[in-house]
Formats: structure tokens, C-alpha cells, sequence
């Protein structure tokens, strides 16, 4: 039985007290850099694994994968004491040890685009910034279909290697290839193929981590309450993931993607108002997401229209899907001529962008525009009627100079198949699709992005009545900091009834709570069944 709200609130607030000792301990990176390089029995001269503030490579390394950069440029935000570019897992061990003898903390950072930035800023606390992105291998184990991927690998990276071993391998992860498998394999994890194989987390089948001790841990030694709380919990609350052991997932030798492109004028929100009932309730080969923006409209002068694009992938040939289509979605007018059959992996060039580029674009690690970014997700349980879609419509309207798109992916198939507490992602059965608000700007002054935040803002606020309640449902990945810093609040929201096994997992491995940042479980002690 779960405690009251008002005790667990209570036990919070002691917890909150006893942790904020390990910030106020005497920090000195002197000290930190000493027991570092005498654990690691390296000398920093010659191994290039430390930076320091004063050194004019840090900056670089500290922006080298960040995809959010108002954190950077903000006065308020308190940067890395000192990086570590591990290259060795003992190093993730030695920065473990270090940092908590010498009073700091450490935040991870594998692909570095986390929303607000918790992987390499912080909100006051000292910390030494572990950079994993050079631990970054892929080992194909072509027989039994499964990887051993390191948490600094991208997701273009995993993708290109294993579509390189087997044309007929894919795995169930997010569009964005920059993404770092760390952070985004341990929220759950989303994309084209996720309605029919689930999230990443759901495919992980084995990893291994730096605890709080700094032991290396993998499944059998963690125990399945640990690694249950890594898959879709967060590792950033639990430890530092040195790798997954993902399972791979079938894809055909040829799919097929389109997109079909709706305005206003061309029924765009009947179009929109009919996928949410027709998108989540597909066969599980075709995922159909839709992008919706405003822009202005081509056949009228100074007049906006919203553009909706349903972006999507069939796993299957053209043929195929022309039937599909027909038969499901015939308001659409899908026809063969918008099917581009491809492989696999040039599918996964398609949602990136990178249509017509080589495979090796892949492999480009560089943030693509380091600009700033806000976002915020929901979940949509019934269908928003036409008069609701016209209405959003307006407001991405009036956002003129400050763009704002809706991108929505269904759910469905797979997902709907596991229950809410197998792992901590609990977005399952009954949700037909999430929402991500996001608006992109390239301004770094405090006007603009107070601008852009207050659009989002306005916007989350209009759409309370139309999605998920008690808790309204986000998506940890998609971290939103305007959840709050209060645990008992963001907790059930991310997480629903899977927040108590997490805090008590927390409990467990972590009870000083070494491994916290703005929004990290809480070590408490809860009974949960
Ligand atoms: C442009 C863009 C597109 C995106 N598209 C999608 C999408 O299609 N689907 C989707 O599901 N999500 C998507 N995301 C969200 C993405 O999944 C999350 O931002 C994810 O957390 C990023 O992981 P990272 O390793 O790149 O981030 P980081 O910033 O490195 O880390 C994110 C968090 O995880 C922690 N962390 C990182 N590595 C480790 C580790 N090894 N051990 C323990 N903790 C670690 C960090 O400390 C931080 O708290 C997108 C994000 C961006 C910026
Ligand atoms: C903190 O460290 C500095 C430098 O090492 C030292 O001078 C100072 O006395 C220490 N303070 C405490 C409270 O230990
Ligand atoms: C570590 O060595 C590298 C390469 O010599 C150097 O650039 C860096 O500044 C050094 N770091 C510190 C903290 O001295
Ligand atoms: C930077 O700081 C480190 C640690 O305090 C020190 O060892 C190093 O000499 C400094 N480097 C420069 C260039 O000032
Ligand atoms: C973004 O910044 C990174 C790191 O500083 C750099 O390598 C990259 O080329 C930049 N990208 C663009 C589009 O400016
Ligand atoms: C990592 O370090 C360990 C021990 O410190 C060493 O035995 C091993 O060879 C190193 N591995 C690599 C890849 O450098
Ligand atoms: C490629 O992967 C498929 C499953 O996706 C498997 O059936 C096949 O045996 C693999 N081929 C090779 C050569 O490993
Ligand atoms: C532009 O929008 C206005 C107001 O909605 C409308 O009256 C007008 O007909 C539109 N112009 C064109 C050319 O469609």
C-alpha cells in the first residue's frame, strides 16, 4: 500500500534537507584531479582527460554535443567544475570515487540533448561533467541478434552499424540521430518502428553500470528491481550506464516512407481530426505521425495556413501499403506515386532529414544547429474535435516570428500490449498518441527566449482539458522543467503509479542521493505492490 500524499511529502522534505549536505562539502578540483589521475594511474599531460575551466579547449568540449544552448549562455546556470573525457570505463569509476570523496557531484552526459539541459549544467550544485562520447562502440552479435552498444554511441551510429552487418536489422529508437544512447535508451525511448517493437527500453535485454560506489554492476549482479528502474527511469537518478545489450529488431529488405503534405484549404484539420481515431489503430507496419506548423499561405497574400504533414513509414513494399491505405485512411488520397521504397536504414535518413545523403551523414556527431530549444509533451486519450484543432491552429498562427509546431506519433499496437508496470515508462494502453510542443530559435538574448517560453506556455495551458489528467501524462525524455523541482509533483507524471517503485528502488542504490540533479528520484522508502 502506497503512503498518503501529505506523509510522503513530509518524508520529502527530510530527505531534501539531509541530501543538500553533499553540495556544501569542501569542493576542490585540485583534489578531485589528484585522486583521479592517481586511481587511474594515468598523467593528465599525456592522456588529455581532464579540462578545466581556465583551458581554452573547454568550451569546445563542453559545447561539442549540446543541441539546447541557452543553458550555456545563461548567467544563472552553473557549469562544470571540471570535464572528463572518459575513454575507459575505470575513468567513469575513478570521476565516481573522486567526486564523492571530494565533496562534488557528477552529471553524465553521453549524447547531450537533454531538454534542459541536466546534463551538463546545473541549478547551483558542483559537479564534474563525465563526457562518455568517446566510449562509443557497437558490437554486433549477428547470430543471436543482439548488440552490445556503448553509451556514447549515437543513434546513428547504432543504426548504420547494425543495418551495415544485416540489411534486414533495425532496432525501435527516436528519429534524431544525434541522440546519445545513454540518456535516451534509459527515458523509454520513440520512434517509427515503436508499434511494433516498443520503446528502446523495452528491447534492452542486459547493461552495465557505475553505481554510487563506483562498482561495476551489470543485470545479474544489480538484481531486476535496479535494472528494471534504468529502463524507462532515468539513469541519471541510478548511475552511470557504461552499455546496453539491446535486442535487435527485424525490419523487411525494402520499406517504404511518404510524406503527404495538407493545408488548411486542402481539409488539413479534417485529415488531422480523422488520424487520431485511424493512426493508433493501424496494423503495426505502418506508423503514420503527423507534423503540423503554420506558415504563410502560397495562394494568399499575407494570409497564414497551417501545414500538416503526415510523415510515415511502412514496413513493406509500396504494393502493399497502396491496399493498407485504401482500405484505412482513403481521405488521405495516398497514391503510389507519393511511395519512396527504400531500405531500412535510407528510412531512417528520410524522418532525419538527410534524404539523399550518404549513409555516413550518420555518422556526423555535430549538433546540426546549436540553437536554443523549449518543449513540452502530452497525451492524448480522446479525440480533439475539429472546432479544438481550429483553435490550436490559431494560436500556432499568431505565433508568427516565433514558430511552433506540434508533432504528434501515435501509439498503438505493441505498446498497447505492455502493461504499465513493466517498466517505468507507463505511457500504454489508452493513449492515442503524444504530443510534443517544441519551438526552435537562434537568439540568445533573455527577451527572446522568455518570448518563445511564454508562447509554450500559453499554448500547455489551452490544451488542459483535451489530454491526459490526474496526472497529466509527459514524457521523460521530453524533460520539462516547468513540471517543477517538487518530486511528489513531476514524479507521478512521468512516471504514474511506477514513481514509488522508482523512489524505493532509489532507496536502495543511492540512499545519499549521489546521482541527483533538478528532476531525480528521490531516495524514500515507499511499500508499493
Ligand atoms: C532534436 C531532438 C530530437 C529528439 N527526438 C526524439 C525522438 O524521436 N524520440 C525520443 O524518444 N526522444 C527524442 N528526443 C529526446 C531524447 O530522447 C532525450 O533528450 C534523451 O535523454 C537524450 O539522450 P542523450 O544521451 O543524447 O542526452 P544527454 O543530454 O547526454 O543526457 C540526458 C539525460 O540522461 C542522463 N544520461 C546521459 N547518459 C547517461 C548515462 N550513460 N548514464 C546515466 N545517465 C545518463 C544525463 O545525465 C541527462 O540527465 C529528441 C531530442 C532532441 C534534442
Ligand atoms: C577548503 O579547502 C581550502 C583549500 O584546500 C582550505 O583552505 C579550506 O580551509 C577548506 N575549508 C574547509 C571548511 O575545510
Ligand atoms: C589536460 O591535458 C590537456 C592536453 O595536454 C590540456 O589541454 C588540458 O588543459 C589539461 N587539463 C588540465 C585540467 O590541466
Ligand atoms: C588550470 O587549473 C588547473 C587546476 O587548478 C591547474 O593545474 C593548471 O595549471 C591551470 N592551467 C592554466 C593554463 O592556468
Ligand atoms: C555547432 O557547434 C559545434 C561545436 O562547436 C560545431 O562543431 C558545429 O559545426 C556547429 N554547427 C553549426 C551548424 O554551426
Ligand atoms: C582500461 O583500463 C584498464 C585498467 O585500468 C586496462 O586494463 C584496459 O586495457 C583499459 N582499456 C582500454 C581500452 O584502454
Ligand atoms: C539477418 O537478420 C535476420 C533477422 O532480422 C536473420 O533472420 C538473418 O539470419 C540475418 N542474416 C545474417 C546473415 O546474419
Ligand atoms: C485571407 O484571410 C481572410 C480572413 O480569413 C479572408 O477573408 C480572405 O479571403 C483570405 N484571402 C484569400 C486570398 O484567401
Amino acid at each position: 500500500m502506497a503512503l498518503s500524499a501529505s506523509a510522503s511529502l513530509a518524508v520529502l522534505s527530510l530527505l531534501l534537507t539531509a541530501t543538500s549536505a553533499i553540495s556544501s562539502l569542501n569542493a576542490t578540483h585540485e583534489g578531485f584531479m589528484k585522486c583521479f589521475l592517481d586511481q587511474t594511474g594515468t598523467s593528465n599531460s599525456s592522456s588529455q582527460l581532464l579540462y578545466s575551466p581556465n583551458t581554452t579547449a573547454y568550451d569546445a568540449i563542453l559545447r561539442s554535443s549540446i543541441q539546447n544552448i541557452r543553458f550555456i549562455y545563461s548567467s544563472s546556470t552553473t557549469k562544470p567544475v571540471l570535464i572528463v573525457t572518459a575513454t575507459n570505463e575505470s575513468h567513469v569509476q575513478a570521476a565516481v570515487v573522486c567526486s564523492r570523496t571530494h565533496g562534488l557531484r557528477v552529471r553524465v552526459r553521453s549524447g547531450g540533448h537533454d531538454y534542459e539541459g541536466m546534463s551538463y549544467v546545473s541549478e547551483g550544485d558542483r559537479f564534474i561533467n563525465v563526457d562518455l562520447a568517446a566510449l562509443r562502440s557497437v558490437t554486433v552479435d549477428a547470430e543471436h541478434g543482439t548488440a552490445w552498444v556503448q553509451a556514447g554511441a549515437t543513434l546513428g551510429e547504432v543504426y548504420y552499424t547494425i543495418a551495415e552487418k544485416n540489411r534486414t536489422v533495425g532496432f525501435s529508437a527516436g528519429v534524431c540521430t544525434t541522440i546519445g544512447v545513454g540518456g535516451h535508451f534509459s527515458g523509454g525511448g520513440i520512434g517509427t518502428l515503436s508499434r511494433k517493437y516498443g520503446t528502446a527500453a523495452d528491447n534492452i535485454v542486459d547493461l552495465r553500470l557505475v553505481d554510487a560506489n563506483g562498482r561495476i554492476l551489470d543485470r545479474e549482479s544489480m538484481g531486476e528491481d535496479y535494472f528494471w528502474a534504468i529502463r524507462g527511469g532515468g539513469a541519471a537518478s541510478f548511475g552511470i550506464v557504461l552499455s546496453y545489450k539491446i535486442e535487435l529488431n527485424y525490419v523487411p529488405p525494402i520499406v517504404t516512407a511518404f510524406n503527404v503534405i495538407k493545408t488548411l484549404k486542402q481539409d488539413a484539420t479534417k485529415l488531422v481530426t480523422k488520424w487520431q481515431q485511424i493512426g493508433p489503430n493501424l496494423d503495426e507496419n505502418l506508423y503514420i505521425r503527423v507534423i503540423a506548423l503554420a506558415k504563410d499561405d502560397d495562394e494568399a497574400e499575407g494570409n497564414r495556413t497551417i501545414q500538416a504533414v503526415f510523415n510515415s513509414l511502412y514496413l513493406g513494399t509500396c504494393k502493399e501499403l497502396l491496399t493498407e491505405m485504401g482500405s484505412r485512411f482513403p481521405e488521405l488520397g495516398f497514391e503510389a506515386a507519393d511511395c519512396n521504397e527504400m531500405s531500412w536504414l535510407e528510412s531512417v535518413l528520410f524522418f532525419a532529414g538527410y534524404s539523399g545523403r550518404p549513409t555516413e551523414v550518420l555518422l556526423d556527431r555535430r549538433p546540426e544547429f546549436n540553437s536554443s530549444f523549449k518543449a513540452k509533451s502530452d497525451f492524448v486519450r480522446e479525440p480533439v474535435t475539429e472546432t479544438t484543432l481550429e483553435e490550436i491552429w490559431r494560436i500556432l498562427m499568431e505565433a508568427k516570428d516565433e514558430p511552433l509546431v506540434l508533432i504528434m506519433e501515435p501509439f498503438g499496437g505493441v505498446l498497447d500490449e505492455i502493461a504499465e508496470s513493466a517498466t517505468p515508462f507507463p505511457h500504454r494502453k489508452g493513449n492515442l498518441y503524444i504530443i510534443q510542443y517544441f519551438m526552435r530559435w537562434f537568439e540568445t538574448d533573455v527577451e527572446t527566449t522568455e518570448r518563445h517560453l511564454n508562447w509554450l506556455r500559453k499554448l500547455y495551458a489551452f490544451m488542459t482539458p483535451y489530454v491526459s489528467k490526474n496526472p497529466r501524462a509527459a514524457y521523460l525524455n521530453y524533460k520539462d522543467i516547468d513540471l517543477g523541482r517538487t518530486a511528489t509533483v513531476w514524479g507521478p507524471m512521468y512516471f504514474k503509479n511506477n514513481f514509488n517503485r522508482l523512489a524505493s528502488v532509489k532507496c536502495q542504490v543511492d540512499p545519499d542521493n549521489f546521482f541527483g540533479n533538478e528532476q531525480s528520484i528521490p531516495p524514500i522508502k515507499y511499500d508499493y505492490v
